[in-house]
């Protein structure tokens, strides 16, 4: 069950191994695990159809290799530490042993609705323990998850839900964000007004906020589990079948459902994660990140249970009561590693020394990054005042896609270098290709970062549309994986990220794409038209910039209008995509063909007032004079 690399030679002949003999090495990476039957196939592939498959043939339950195969060994350690949104409320502790029971009441409870192997269950919930046992009880009887971040509106929740043909969601009344209250109930009861697949939904009393029921529909969590079993059968799933459908931006259209399954799913997060963070043993770790994204999936739910982990899950926000609560937390749990996105570290940068300083941070010893580049000063301001320069900063490249980390140091093992992620991990094998699909060997040049060999927990599919997985990430270049992402190679073959080379913007490392901001805008009374592009933010990474054309006739009232074009962007997608910046014109710059040329917004948005590049093709230059003098 150790999957641990111990020295950074180690790494280099395992790294060696999986790139010689890739079968051999998962499998026998995937051998330590629990299976109920033998798999007959280790690997199939190819990028064309896409087709991929990870020990075809093997049947598993991945429960039963986080909860029932840790219960005689490590049944009364504790699971979860969950830190509440109070600071000064009582916290909550789950052992391995209070989860598997809750899980398996949970799992009763469901198939008790109805809900079946192969059925999709929504999870639209808070940062609560209840929300780990939703998350396995549906793996434990076979259903699909689609986890929905809780802070998406009700259309984009429904979208979700229509999309995915979910039975069942499963909710709170309400959410703790810092001083804030979120009725969540309220946009799921709005959501389900067109949604005709869902036939219950499971609430979770979290906030008391006496919400309307539905009888016949909504059920509360803790009546339904009242005297349920605490044991319940795993459902036997095939390497192969899905264990979870999680919606994510690109660069047309509405969010693509990208698909993970069983098997190589459960063998990447387990060996990532305890190579990366270096987790031994008896230490404490805490990944900051919402279970609504790809991070908590792999890495506060599945890579840490799997590996009989002990993890802190935290209900709150960074910057509530005080900026200091992140180390405060850590503190008070002796947090070993510690995870988190750039926004959060340059967010928490501004607030000083004093709120860090108060804290013993000693227990610390590999500290992580995820979600967007991050940048030099905030890495050194990291290194210094967090990990007192003695904690390595694994700065983790991977996607939605992936499953899992990337591109990574392995704790303390590997060599570091500010801002870059560093070596791709043992299985992955990145490529740099130019604009003609060709493979960069020179260093220091940068190109489009491919992957060129599957790993166990690449994406399948996006659910529903196949061939929209195939056109999105493997039609740009023949026989590759492409990640949207530019990057670049150093000397000593360390990669830097240098950011999305497609039309999807990563604003606090949360991925939209700028046309589904732009359809949101567009259902707005006052849009005749909009284009979004992303500009440099200080604490975001990339803010959104939309400029949105109106009747010049009602201009008079800007205020008004951009009130009206925030609200249409809250309610299409949520306030996390509500842009930073809204420039009322006349018209939007296009070629005589009616192309919007995005470069030139792009460039205004980033500050520049006239040097464009070639503007030879554009209908309108007056136009863009206009949008300069006026922009923000
Ligand atoms: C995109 C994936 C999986 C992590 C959470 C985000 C960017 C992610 C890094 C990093 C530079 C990064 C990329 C990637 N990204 N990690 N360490 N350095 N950029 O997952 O929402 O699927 O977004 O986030 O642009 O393509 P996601």
């Amino acid at each position: 069950m150790n999957l641990r690399i111990a020295s950074y030679e180690e790494y280099q002949e395992k790294y060696q191994h999986s790139v010689n003999d890739p079968e051999e090495f998962w499998s026998d990476i995937a051998q330590t695990f629990l299976w109920k039957e033998p798999w007959t196939n280790t690997l199939n592939w190819n990028f064309t159809e896409p087709k991929i498959t990870w020990f075809d043939g093997g049947k598993l339950n991945i429960t039963e290799n986080l909860l029932d195969r840790h219960l005689e060994t490590r049944g009364d350690q504790v699971a979860f530490f969950w830190e509440p949104n109070e600071m000064d409320a009582d916290g909550k502790t789950i052992t391995y042993r209070e989860l598997h029971a809750e899980v398996c009441k949970l799992s009763n409870a469901m198939r008790g609705l109805g809900v079946e192997k192969g059925d999709r269950v929504c999870i639209y919930m808070p940062m609560i323990l209840e929300s780990i046992v939703a998350i396995l009880a549906c793996a434990r009887i076979g259903a699909v998850h689609s986890i929905v971040f809780a802070g998406f509106s009700s259309n984009a929740l429904a979208d979700r839900i229509n999309d995915a043909q979910a039975k069942l969601v499963i909710t709170s009344d309400g959410l703790n964000r810092g001083n804030k209250k979120v009725d969540i109930k309220t946009m799921v009861d709005e959501a389900l007004l067109s949604c005709p697949s869902i036939e219950h939904s499971i609430v979770v009393n979290c906030t008391h906020s006496n919400p309307e029921m539905k009888s016949g529909r909504d059920v509360w969590y803790n009546e339904i589990m009242e005297g349920q079993p605490t044991t319940c059968e795993a459902e036997t799933m095939d390497a192969e079948d899905l264990l979870f459908i999680l919606y994510t931006s690109g660069s047309t259209g509405k969010p693509k459902g990208v698909v993970h399954t069983c098997g190589g799913y459960m063998v990447y997060t387990s060996y990532s994660f305890q190579n990366v963070f270096q987790h031994e043993q008896g230490d404490v770790f805490w990944c900051t990140a919402d279970i609504g994204w790809i991070t908590g999936h792999s890495y506060i739910v599945y890579g840490p249970l799997l590996a009989g982990a002990t993890s802190v899950i935290f209900e709150g926000i960074p910057t509530y009561p005080d900026a200091g609560r992140f180390w405060q937390i850590c503190e008070k749990y002796k947090v070993n590693q510690f995870y988190t996105a750039p926004t959060a570290i340059r967010s928490l940068m501004g607030h000083g020394l004093e709120v860090v300083n108060k804290y013993d941070l000693s227990a610390l010893k590999v500290i992580g990054s995820v979600g967007e580049p991050i940048n030099e000063e905030a890495w050194q301001w990291y290194f210094d005042h967090i990990g007192k320069k003695n904690c390595p900063v694994v700065d983790t490249w991977w996607q939605t896609e992936t499953g899992g980390i990337m591109l990574s140091g392995l704790g303390n093992l590997s060599p570091m270098r500010a801002t870059h992620a560093g070596y791709p991990l043992p299985g992955i094998q990145p490529v740099l290709l130019d604009g003609d699909g060709n493979e960069i060997h020179e260093s220091e040049q940068e190109g489009y970062l491919c992957i060129k060999f599957p790993w166990p927990s690449i994406l399948r599919t996006t659910y529903g549309d196949h061939e929209r997985c195939k056109n999105v990430y493997f039609s740009n270049y023949d026989n590759y994986y492409f990640t949207g992402d530019g990057a670049k190679r150093d000397a000593n073959g360390m990669y830097r990220i240098i950011g999305r080379v497609d039309d999807v913007i990563n604003v606090s490392g949360h991925r939209f794409g700028t046309a589904e901001i732009e359809d949101a805008i567009n259902t707005n009374k006052y849009a005749i038209e909009s284009a979004v592009v992303g500009f440099p933010h200080d604490i975001k990474g990339q803010g959104i910039y939309a400029y949105v054309v109106v009747d010049p006739s009602k201009m008079d009232d800007q205020d008004t209008i951009i009130a009206s074009v925030m609200d249409s962007v809250s309610k299409g997608i949520g306030k996390i995509a509500k842009p930073d910046k809204i420039q009322l014109v006349s018209g939007l710059p296009k070629t005589r063909s009616g192309k919007i040329m995005r470069r030139i917004l792009r460039k205004i948005a980033e500050g520049e007032k006239s040097n464009f590049g070639d503007t030879s093709t554009l209908l309108d230059p007056d136009l863009v004079i206009e949008i300069v003098e006026n922009s923000i």
